[in-house]
């Protein structure tokens, strides 16, 4: 294609979107995927100046206001802002201000970048006239009544302090973002879900719409709110500032909500620092931002920069990575679990989306595949948020492939049995129940060597199905008799490795009983409740040959893992899979060792019975197991998370933010190493504790 030609495309895809965008609140595709499309356009502009033209959607502000509400002519234009889509691009932009400003040390203010819709809000001697959204930046919507009904919005603007000490000007043109809070857009969508309507599809969308309202009534019902970032037309008892800092300060002071999360810096590595910090704790705030906005702070030097014809050249947005981009789903696969949960799963063409590539990405189950309705050759949106495992949200119904036909789950798995997939009544998996499946086989030997089991180092998910597809491992019980040789004969293995592998896997014969347990893959049964059934009976067998009642009767077990542990137990297959085990050198707790653990734990005084005390970083002397077990084995108990009950929290190094300030909150106790020694001695807590805390952690910047 010539670049003329992928020019002319790339207009009419970005006019396309815009207007999806803009005038129908109706995206079809992912913020991230519109940027894509513009930057490419931009550049290809760029690099053909003779294929320019003024008109290209790549120079436009937004989108033309739609004809349902009255137009509002912006007395100064409402610009968009330029982005940097990574380091380099903010870099770059620091170095373009410093020669404009010859020389002039900058200071930088960094606010959230608010993903919502951008308001002009009209006050004329302090009331509440005029609502406007931007449109292209020329012309907007009237949306006053609408906007009248959001909470925070003030009626009457009253002068307050210092700075608006000449009282509320004539006329105040207030430029800032409405959004929905994140809660308030669960909230919708989940009364949506009951009632069958549309869900929306983020925050910003579903803002926009409830702006669009002709009954301001439904507006009210949607919970919007309003961050003030902004000055444009002000005239009369007009404050004189010299800074964009003044100006905020001055809004809040009359009444206007001021986002709080403001900071400013003179050098750029920490406003890139703090940009990366927002990038990964975007998460932790009720509303949706997608970036930050670094705009210099004083107002002369902003004067000197100026505009280009789309944006001011003294602002720029840095934005985050998106945590959503369309791919395309080739096709739905099943996969079978080490239970026989057969779970469904997206294929996609890779997809850097949320700091990764992804290419697979879970479906869940037979009625998520149907409620989102994914078909093999949709073009689907796909979500990494975070940490998050990614996620298919939904297809593109514009882009369909015509004849589609909506998935079908198998009723045969496809392993070589092509056994049975059945659902049962009430229940929401799908399962393969044959016993001898050879993917639930592999599964279980995979969870044997996980990680969280038995921790066997080097044994992954390829060395597996090759050890069980050449029938030299049928069970985890199997890989204690291989032999180098054998190893050495695999796919990706040499002498040396294959020595390494088989000592790996010997050294796991010795993990503690609680490892054991757990690696067994009994369904329910995860390493918290395995750790209190070592503790509390010391063998394997001693837990098998336990009746149901007994096993509950230990904190962490409920009746559930209770009943699965015993429905195991009594699987005559897996007596004998017990059995190979022990003989396989596999240790499984001894009498002698369970009898002088039990003795251990009588001589331990109790002083702890009924207390709770929580451990949040690391302690001297340590681990993480050994401070919780210190804590359980006299008689406390050491959840994961600080509540109203919590006695006290054990402080250590690098502790969590969280669970700090939510002790500060409820004014627990704070012990340090110190403390946490005299408290397991003596159950009582020293004569001072703190209750707050000097971590620069919890102090959010
Ligand atoms: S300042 C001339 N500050 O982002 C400067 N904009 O992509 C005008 N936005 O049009 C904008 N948070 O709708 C500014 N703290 C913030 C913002 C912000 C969100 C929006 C605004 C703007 C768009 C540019």
């Amino acid at each position: 294609m010539t670049p003329e030609d992928r020019i002319a495309e790339l207009r009419d895809q970005v006019a396309h979107h815009n207007r999806q965008y803009h005038e129908l609140d109706d995206p079809e595709i992912p913020d991230g995927d519109y940027d894509v499309l513009v930057a490419e356009l931009r550049r290809l502009e760029a690099e053909h100046p003779e294929l320019a033209q003024p008109d290209s959607p790549a120079q436009a502000v937004g989108g033309p206001a739609s004809t349902a509400f009255a137009p509002v002519v912006h007395g100064t234009p409402m610009t968009s802002l330029d982005n940097a889509m990574h380091a380099g691009e903010l870099e770059a932009w620091g170095q373009r201000v410093l020669r404009g400003l010859d020389g002039a040390t900058p200071r930088f203010v960094c606010e959230l970048k608010i993903d919502g819709v951008a308001m002009s809000l009209r006050y004329e001697h302090g009331r509440y006239v005029r609502a406007a959204t931007r449109g292209d930046g020329r012309v907007g919507e009237d949306v006053t009544a609408n906007v009248r009904t959001v909470e925070v919005v003030p009626d009457q603007l009253v002068a307050g302090g210092p700075l608006s000490a000449a009282g509320v000007p004539d006329v105040l043109e207030v430029r800032g973002e409405i959004y929905m809070p994140t809660s308030s857009f669960d909230a919708l969508n989940a009364a949506a879900d009951q009632t069958g309507d549309r869900r929306f599809v983020n925050p910003r969308n579903a803002a926009a719409g409830s702006l669009r309202q002709k009954d301001p009534s439904i507006t009210a019902q949607r919970h919007l709110a309003f961050w003030s970032y902004q000055v444009g037309e002000v005239s009369g008892a007009s404050p004189t500032f010299t800074c964009h800092t003044d100006t905020l300060d001055y809004l809040a002071e009359l009444g206007l909500p001021v986002n709080p999360e403001v900071r400013s810096f003179v050098a750029l590595d920490e406003v890139l620092a703090h940009c990366l910090h927002w990038q990964e704790h975007r998460h932790d705030l009720d509303y949706e931002i997608d970036g930050v906005v670094i705009k210099l702070d004083d107002l002369a030097q902003r004067e000197l920069l100026g505009f280009t014809s789309r944006a001011p050249r003294w602002a720029i947005a840095y934005k985050f990575p998106p945590e959503e981009r369309t791919t395309r789903l080739a096709d739905i696969h099943v996969s079978i679990g080490r239970t026989g949960r057969a779970t469904p799963f997206a294929v996609l063409d890779p997809v850097f989306v949320g700091g990764s590539t992804v290419s697979m990405a879970t479906l869940h189950n037979q009625d998520q595949v149907r409620l989102k309705d994914v078909r093999p050759g949709d073009t689907v949106v796909v979500r990494k948020a975070g940490d998050v495992i990614p996620e298919v949200v939904g297809p593109v119904l514009a882009l369909r492939p015509e004849h589609s036909e909506p998935w079908e789950f198998p009723t045969t798995c496809s392993c070589p049995l092509s056994s049975t997939l059945v659902r049962l009544e009430g229940e929401a998996d799908t399962r393969c129940i044959e016993p001898t499946c050879p993917y639930q086989r592999d599964q279980r030997v995979i969870y044997w060597a996980s990680r969280g089991a038995m921790d066997i180092e080097g044994l992954g998910e390829r060395t597996v199905t090759q050890l069980t597809a050449r029938e030299l491992v049928t069970d985890p019980s199997d890989l204690y008799v291989l032999t180098a040789d054998q190893v050495e004969t695999l796919e990706g293995f040499a002498r040396p490795s294959a020595e390494k592998l088989v000592a790996a896997i010997a050294e796991s014969a010795h993990r503690p009983v609680a490892r054991v347990l757990t690696a067994l893959g009994i369904k329910h049964l995860g390493p918290a409740a395995s750790e209190a059934l070592a503790a509390g009976f010391g063998t394997v067998e001693r837990v098998m040959a336990a009746p149901p009642e007994a096993l509950a009767e230990i904190d962490g077990v409920g009746a559930v893992i209770a009943r699965s542990i015993s429905e195991w137990a009594a699987k005559e297959s897996n007596q004998a899979f017990l059995a190979r085990l022990r003989a396989a050198g596999v240790d499984l707790g001894s009498e002698e060792a369970a009898a002088a653990a039990a003795a251990e734990r009588a001589a331990v005084p109790k002083v702890l019975e009924g207390k709770t005390v929580v451990v949040t970083g690391t302690l001297p002397g340590y681990t993480r197991d050994e401070a919780e077990s210190a804590i359980t084995s006299r008689g406390g108990k050491s959840p994961g998370s600080v509540s109203s009950k919590t006695y006290a929290v054990v402080v250590g190094e690098s502790p969590g933010a969280s669970k700090l300030t939510k002790a500060e909150q409820l004014g627990i106790p704070m012990l340090d190493a110190a403390g946490f020694g005299r408290l397991l001695e003596t159950g009582e807590l020293p004569e001072t504790t703190s209750t707050e805390t000097t971590s620069t952690e919890t102090t959010s910047i």
